[in-house]
């Protein structure tokens, strides 16, 4: 195993442990305390009170001096001069005091926007609203999640080291268990934003299936890699011909969970593929070179499995990752083949750049085999899901109403935005083939997010509850940072997984 993978399995080294004691003689290298905004000014938040205390009581009106506001995603260092062990404060800003409950993405960004802007500190204590279990897990998500960096290929410059170690202040009833939660989560969207943002050149199909294997090993997952030959023999058309223009061979790999008192069984489909240069139907450079986040689907699935293991929740989940590398050359598909997918349907391929429906769709019929109660398939699918919903929401479309709602609920719960998209019926006709049973692409560019989902859902297995969550803008900040969302891998949709096999284990 080389260096770069051993890597790669341990990116998360941030620890979280609690304290219940008060913040102000806690030796650490920085205190996060919360701060709102209101009509005179910033005004210190819960968990802040022993500190200001400590000081005087002036922390408000010193940061109000320094121009802060509390509004949010505001970060403002002040020095203690030797008041307490801790020789730096840094007041987040939280917006308005809420009326009832804090919301938990409001702690999880603020906590997340702190440790980033830590970074450099080994040790970091967070005083933030944490009166409840819950809230403390916020905390410490936000904090874990923000902490992340992605380092494996530097070599030269300013590298400030991420906070290593982080105490979340809190002395609420069952905060162990809720902050336990906090750290799987942490542990699964850190890797899956390494595998996002790993180039091309270190993530391949067979890589990934690799990875894939030996951490599902170790956390207790049966795992079945199918290679090129398997899939060829096994009739898997789709990914087959997206895989056949590329060096690097496609991969299946399939990840099973399983609870001996699980009453229902989930299956999550994962669009991974780990470039995506359009093949034939070649990409522009500038729509390209971001292309190695294509996977991040099959790294959501990937992560969302290890997540549900580390929490031993009572479900069965089976896990797809359609592996492939899409790439022109003389062994590529070409625009107006057409192949015979797992399912039996053929498919015309118009073009060679909607491949990621073409991998999908065998995953989908696989999954079928397990006798799933549901089947979410997760995919960086459509450029249509930025132009209608933009980089942070994703689409949410569904063969069943109740589905979609609970998916879209669970990811906002989550603080992952999502949207429910429709599957109008009329966009079907788009999709006739004159020479096969589909096209994998309509005429049109209209609504073409709503078009890859109504050709998904011609392969669903008979009397199947499905969705498919199209996150092209959400698995990928192309921005600058914000929140506990850095630049680049984001590891999106993760969580929304993981919570949805937790509300099918109740
Ligand atoms: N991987 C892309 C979609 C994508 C675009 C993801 C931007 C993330 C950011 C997908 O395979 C693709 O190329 N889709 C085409 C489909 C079209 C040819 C019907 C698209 O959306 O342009
Ligand atoms: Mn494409
Ligand atoms: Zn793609």
């Amino acid at each position: 195993m080389t260096t770069r993978q051993a890597q790669l399995a341990s990116a998360n080294v941030t620890t979280v442990r609690l304290n219940p004691s008060d913040s102000v003689s806690l030796d650490t290298g920085a205190l996060v305390v919360g701060i709102h905004s209101g009509p005179d000014g910033p005004s210190t938040a819960p968990g802040a009170g022993d500190l200001d205390e400590a000081l005087g009581g002036t922390l408000a009106a010193a940061l109000g001096a320094l121009g802060a506001t509390g509004k949010p995603g505001e970060i403002s260092k002040i020095p203690t001069f030797g008041a307490l062990p801790a020789p730096l404060v840094v007041a987040v800003g939280l917006g308005e005091a809420p009326s009832g409950d804090y919301d938990p993405e409001t702690l999880r960004r603020a906590a997340g926007v702190a440790v980033r802007a830590l970074a450099g500190t080994p040790r970091a204590a967070l005083a933030l609203p944490a009166v409840t279990a819950e809230q403390a897990q916020a905390v410490a998500l936000g904090g874990l999640l923000g902490a992340y960096a992605f380092t494996r290929f530097r070599t030269v410059g300013e590298q400030p080291a991420p906070v290593e170690e982080l105490t979340v202040l809190t002395s609420a009833a069952g905060a162990a268990d809720a902050v336990k939660r906090a750290e799987v989560l942490a542990k699964s969207v850190s890797l899956v934003r390494d595998l996002v943002n790993s180039p091309p050149s270190d993530l391949w199909p067979a890589r990934f299936a690799e990875i894939a294997e030996q951490s599902a090993k170790e956390a207790g997952l049966t795992v079945e890699v199918l290679d090129e030959e398997a899939l060829r023999e096994g009739g898997y058309g789709g990914i087959v011909a997206v895989g056949q223009g590329s060096a690097n061979p496609p991969r299946l790999v399939r990840l099973a969970y399983s609870h001996p008192e699980a009453t229902s069984t989930l299956a999550f489909v994962g669009k991974g593929i780990t470039f995506d240069s359009g093949g034939l139907s070649l990409k522009p450079s500038a729509s390209m070179d971001w292309m190695k986040s294509d996977m991040g689907g099959a790294g959501a699935v990937f992560g969302a499995l290890l997540g549900v293991a580390g929490l031993g929740l009572r479900v069965n989940v089976v896990g797809y990752l359609c592996l492939a590398e899409n790439m022109p050359s003389g062994t590529a598909q070409r625009p107006s083949d057409v192949f015979t997918s797992l399912s039996g349907k053929t498919v015309e391929v118009l073009d060679t750049d909607a491949e990621g429906r073409l991998v999908l769709i065998d995953g989908i019929t696989r999954a079928g085999r397990d006798n799933p109660d549901v089947i979410i398939d997760v995919a960086t699918l459509t450029g249509a899901q930025i132009v209608a919903l933009g980089w942070r929401t994703a689409g949410v479309m569904s063969n069943d109403d109740v589905l979609r709602a609970e998916v879209v609920e669970t990811a906002v719960g989550e603080g992952e935005g999502a949207w429910g998209m429709p599957l109008p019926e009329e966009l079907r006709k788009g999709l006739d083939s004159p020479v096969a049973d589909i096209a994998n692409l309509q005429p049109e560019r209209w609504g073409s997010m709503l078009a890859a989902g109504i050709f998904l859902r011609e392969f669903v297995p008979e009397g199947v509850r499905w969705a498919h969550i199209d996150m092209a803008g959400p698995a990928f900040n192309k921005g600058e940072p914000h929140g506990y969302t850095p630049k680049g891998g984001t590891g999106a949709i993760t969580r929304t997984l993981v919570g949805i096999a937790e509300r099918y284990a109740r």
